[in-house]
């Protein structure tokens, strides 16, 4: 499906205490069969994904996202530098498109692992997340902590943050108010530098004018290519 829909690549998502990082981690993994216990059973499941995506798209399509120290999701391990220095070594193996990692807590901020140390163990792209800025992502690019930084936060406040970024633009404060957790049409009225008024957010606020009704109709909007169908059945009538 997502080749269908036109998309480059797919990213595993094995992080934040979710099905296969349930799997990854002693914390929540108490299984007694062949994909509970040793750190090779409990990354079976893993690679049973990775096997099946691969056989769909070439390795260097996939990436797999890893959270070894985040807590989110009530999520712990006993050994994660050791235990994650193996999964990440048999990633290795594995000619992936890259390797994102959400280092330390999401929430905290924490971060007691040596990411450098786990980053070695890998040999193709690693990208770096959590708690990064422009600056601290540049430094851990020219120490080679990084070959690419996400980041989460200040692109929630600030979609068009490359921009801002490249234009030494000050940025929207995070507002959590404003994010996915119930009402994400509020999440609209954070606004682009469509004019440079609209980093005030009071102005942004006056400025933009989305409600429940223009949001539906603003994805119908949204071009869609003649080679890439969506089949999703949401959108076969539209
Ligand atoms: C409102 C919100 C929603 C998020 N949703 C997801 C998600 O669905 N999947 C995911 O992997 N991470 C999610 N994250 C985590 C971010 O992708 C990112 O890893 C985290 O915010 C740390 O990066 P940052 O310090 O640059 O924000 C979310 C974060 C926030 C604040």
């Amino acid at each position: 499906m997502a080749k269908l829909a036109g998309f480059d690549g797919v990213e595993i998502h094995g992080a934040n205490g979710y099905i296969i990082d349930q799997f990854l981690r002693d914390g929540s993994n108490q299984r007694t069969d062949p994909y509970g216990g040793s750190v090779e059973n409990r990354m079976r499941l893993l690679n049973e994904i990775l096997d099946a995506v691969i056989s769909v798209w070439s390795s260097d399509r996939v990436g797999v996202r890893l959270t070894p120290e985040n807590s989110f999701n009530s999520m712990s391990d006993s050994q994660p530098q050791q235990h994650f220095g193996y999964f990440i070594e048999q990633l290795s193996t594995r000619q992936l498109g890259y390797l994102h990692i959400l280092q330390g807590d999401m929430m905290t901020k924490v971060s007691l692992l040596d990411y450098r140390a786990l980053r070695d163990k890998f040999s193709g792209s690693y990208i770096a997340n959590n708690g990064y800025d422009l600056q601290k992502a540049q430094t851990a690019l020219d120490n080679g902590d990084a070959s690419l930084v996400a980041f989460g936060l200040p692109f929630l406040a600030n979609p068009d943050l490359v921009r801002r970024y490249k234009e030494q633009l000050p940025l929207n404060p995070v507002d959590f108010d404003t994010f996915y957790g119930g009402n994400e049409i509020r999440n609209m009225r954070i606004s682009p530098v469509s004019s440079l008024r609209a980093i005030k957010r009071s102005d942004a606020r006056k400025e933009t004018q989305w409600n429940d009704e223009s949001f539906p109709s603003y994805l119908t909007k949204l071009p869609r290519p003649a080679h890439a169908p969506c089949l999703h059945p949401c959108m076969q009538s539209r």
